[in-house]
């Protein structure tokens, strides 16, 4: 099976309902204690690409080859259907779905099971599965696995908001190493009936005391998942700063039998080749960078396959782009106009960034309802205006200061569970069950 770029148009998807998951990320995005002087904080350096392109071959996870090896990171609220489509006919890669949690897709919550939906030409078909028991992951990757629902299965233990970390979940969980390993092992046991290949996507650790991304690593790797991606952040560092991309390389270097994935703070497809060269990855994972820049994958293909092109678009490019993708949200969410251009305003911002764009426009952006007035509004721009170079570059999304990371009472005390704990973890899987 192999993934390479798809130019077809797609159809029409059946998608009712709201995104729990991108509430449960969006909400929660500012929240927690910032830390003023934090002496904590460690920060990556990275230097420039020596290169304008590379040769990496393509990625293997199990029967799976992804021609470029590049992935677009799952995003709660913006990789659903409509945006990888966009990504995908830019270029090569594994595109990621929107995380589903484990529960509500047992209990086949209608927004879950619109989460996990794939156009029929999405190949492979990625879906994030976050979980915080074992059993349940079970459950969900047999229903997966026994629906041929999935080509390639995530794991989510990245997630740094406090409304998961707090209860034991996402980039809090590797800390407890048992727990960790028998999620990874349901998953991979389950998934390998069909062989369907598993990876574990996390942070460094969740402080600089409590870093866990070499153990949990090996750990992942001796039960037998496919890959290994790094975020190089913690818990703490939430979004802030620079990723320490030494720390991937580190990873590379402890895990020399499975491709590691390298992410955090890829900005372009300079930025890919710099992060490849300093860290020796097997791939690159796309988060942020391409928010309101589909066009980074075809960059990504083009530094890949030895090409020094790049997009440079300009405003009418951008436009079109900014249309088309409203309009496939139209679909995403079952031929709801108004859900989809609620949902498209938060991706405004980031296509114009850099161009010259009016605030009277943009206001006008950020309430438009339906698809007859974003064409209106687009069509009073000046198309010609264009690519405004370094201003629509380097950081773009989610930032802001490291947090302290808010974890169940004493979770830090020890890497075993403790009753009390145990009982709240079930519980955890239950909470957060709304999608
Ligand atoms: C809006 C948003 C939603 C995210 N949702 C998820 C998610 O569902 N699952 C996950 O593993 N990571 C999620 N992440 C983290 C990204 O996958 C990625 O690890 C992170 O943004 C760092 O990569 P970047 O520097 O390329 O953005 C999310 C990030 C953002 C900004």
């Amino acid at each position: 099976m192999t993934a390479a770029a798809q130019t077809t148009s797609a159809p029409a998807v059946d998608a009712p309902g709201v995104d729990p998951n991108a509430a449960l990320y969006a909400k929660s995005a500012g929240a927690g204690r910032r830390i003023a002087d934090d002496d904590q904080l460690h920060e990556g350096t990275h230097a420039g690409p020596t290169a304008d392109r590379l040769t990496l071959p393509p990625l293997t996870l199990g029967p799976i080859t992804v021609d470029v090896p590049v992935v677009l990171a799952p995003m709660a609220g913006i990789t659903n259907t409509a945006f990888r489509r966009l990504c995908r006919e830019y270029g090569g890669g594994l595109y990621v779905n929107e995380m589903v949690t484990a529960r509500a897709l047992v209990e086949r919550k209608p927004e879950s099971m619109r989460i996990i939906r794939h156009d029929p030409d999405e190949v492979p078909r990625s879906v994030q599965l976050y979980s915080v028991d074992p059993v349940t992951t079970a459950g969900a990757v047999r229903m997966l696995v026994e629906e041929d629902r999935c080509d390639h299965l995530d794991l989510n233990f990245g997630c740094p908001v406090p409304k998961v970390t707090r209860r034991g979940g996402g980039s809090a969980l590797p800390w407890k190493s048992e727990l960790f390993a028998s999620i990874v092992k349901a998953a991979v046991t389950e998934a390998s009936k069909k062989d369907i290949p598993v990876t574990v996507k996390m942070r460094r650790g969740i402080d600089e005391d409590h870093l866990t991304f070499l153990d949990a690593g090996r750990a992942a790797r001796d039960l037998g998942v496919a890959a290994v991606a790094l975020h190089g952040r913690t818990t703490r560092q939430f979004y802030s700063g620079t990723a320490v991309w030494e720390d991937i390389a580190r990873l590379r270097e402890a895990l020399p039998d499975i491709p590691v994935l390298g992410n955090g703070d890829i900005w372009s497809a300079e930025d890919a080749i710099a992060m490849v060269e300093q860290t020796g990855v097997d791939g690159v994972v796309i988060g942020r960078g391409c928010q309101g820049r589909p066009w980074l994958f075809g960059d990504l293909q083009n530094a890949f396959e030895g090409r020094a092109e790049r997009f440079r678009p300009n405003l009418g490019m951008v436009a079109d782009t900014l249309y088309r993708h409203a309009e496939l949200l139209v679909d995403t969410f079952g031929g709801d106009e108004v859900k989809a251009l609620r949902d498209i305003r938060k991706h405004v911002a980031w296509y114009f960034k850099g161009y010259p764009v009016g605030s009277q426009i943009r206001t006008a952006l950020s309430t438009v309802p339906d698809l007859a007035t974003l064409r209106q509004l687009l069509d009073g721009i000046d198309r010609d205006i264009p690519y405004p170079g370094p201003d629509a570059e380097g950081p773009r999304g989610r930032a802001g200061a490291p947090k302290r990371p808010h974890l169940p009472d004493g979770w830090l005390d020890s890497r075993e569970l403790n009753a009390e704990q145990k009982a709240m973890i079930a519980a955890a899987e239950l909470d957060v069950s709304g999608g």
